[in-house]
């Protein structure tokens, strides 16, 4: 057989199985460019050459979960927890609407006081009115009740993103404590929630996480075309060392081997899934400063400016060197360096919503 010759072949094929997911995954440096040339044209020809942006208001990092990985877990007391308040929230909306940005993701630590949910209601719904309807509203606000995500559709959000972190019931249990606030089930059956309710619902995972495989890479693809997201936010797992996982740190060459096995997962995802979006996420561009761009250019379509005010910045350190530097600006809202995208245009003043959204819908008639 040809030198390169292998990927060529599954590449051409109507479907792909798991083995020719993690033969991709393994793919040699040398051939790794032609899954990505491939997974751009699937993009350009399903959902079009465009970036769609969502601005980024990260509302509070009071956490009611302990997530063994991440910075803005419970227990991690050298944080400074914070709120915005209703002002700021309401400003940084109106920031995305005159920027054109089309829509914002609403995220947050896990809380699901009433006064929480009253509060987060109140938002959408005035945030809507005060942009007479024309700002998309995305949420990621973890585990909550089906009567809360219905609520807060109603009131008017209409994307969800909730990340399964891994579809691998084992490894999941070793990432979390072991008690019923942090059960892989629950998670599940959150994420169906929010699909029955009526969202664009999205999904992701971790990429190289300890004890992880290639396997359970493969099958998070697998989970994430069974499941039938409308979209994925998915990114290199990197060590927080305030948290029980990363306290011992980690190695620049881990790192990279991390980003490039994420930009494969979004080749791969996209290859298969041809018409959702997909993200570029921010802890791609932690590790390479040419990370979204990276990853728009082997198939996400997707990049989530950040609008947080400057000062809570610091406290949303899920993962160490989080940068703070993508700032919007009015002569660059998504902040992407478009010599490195050529051919790419920046979706403004649209919701930036999937045709597989329809289509799924279309098919459950
Ligand atoms: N590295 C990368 N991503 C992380 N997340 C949490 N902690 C980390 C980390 N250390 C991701 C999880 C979570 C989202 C809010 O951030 O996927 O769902
Ligand atoms: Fe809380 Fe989310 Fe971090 Fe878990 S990953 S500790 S739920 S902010």
């Amino acid at each position: 057989m040809e030198m390169g010759s292998g990927i060529a072949s599954i590449l051409d094929k109507k479907a792909l199985d798991r083995d020719d997911i993690i033969a991709l995954l393994q793919c040699g440096e040398d051939e790794a460019p032609l899954l990505y040339r491939r997974a751009a044209a699937v993009r350009d020809h399903y959902v079009g050459s465009h970036v769609y942006l969502r601005g980024l208001i990260e509302y509070s990092n009071i956490c009611r979960k302990n997530c063994l990985y991440c910075g803005v877990r419970r227990d991690n007391l050298r944080i400074e927890r914070y709120t915005m308040t209703r002002e700021e929230v309401l400003e940084a909306a109106m920031t995305a609407f005159n920027l054109k940005l089309g829509s914002i993701a609403i995220q947050s630590g896990e809380n699901s006081s009433g006064a929480f949910i009253d509060t987060i209601e109140e938002l959408i719904s005035t945030i809507r009115r005060m942009t007479d309807n024309k700002l998309g509203i995305t949420l990621s606000l973890g585990e909550q009740s089906r009567e809360t995500y219905r609520r807060w559709y109603d009131a008017g959000a209409h994307r969800y993103l909730l990340r399964i972190e891994t579809s691998n019931q084992s490894l999941y249990r070793k990432l979390h404590p072991d008690d019923e606030m942090h059960r892989y089930q629950r998670r599940l059956e959150c994420l169906k929630a929010i699909q029955d309710t009526g969202y664009q619902t999205g999904t992701g995972v971790m990429i190289g996480l300890p004890y992880q495989t290639m396997g359970d890479l493969a099958d998070d693809i697998i989970f994430m075309r069974d499941f039938d997201i409308d979209m994925c936010g998915m990114g290199p797992y990197i060590e927080h060392s305030d948290t029980p996982l990363g306290e011992r740190g980690t190695d620049h060459r881990l790192l990279k081997e991390r980003f490039s096995l994420s930009l494969r997962m979004i080749a791969i995802l996209r290859i298969v899934m041809r018409d959702i979006n997909i993200v570029a996420s921010t802890a791609m561009q932690t590790i390479d400063p040419a990370g979204r761009e990276k990853a728009v250019s082997c198939g996400a379509n997707v990049v989530m400016p950040n609008l947080t005010p400057a000062r809570y910045r610091e406290g949303y350190r899920i993962y160490e060197g989080k940068p703070g530097y993508n700032e919007v600006n009015e002569s660059n809202v998504s902040g992407l360096n478009p010599d490195l995208i050529p051919g790419i245009t920046i979706g403004l003043g649209i919701w930036g919503d999937t045709p597989h959204y329809g289509r799924r819908l279309g098919r459950k008639k």
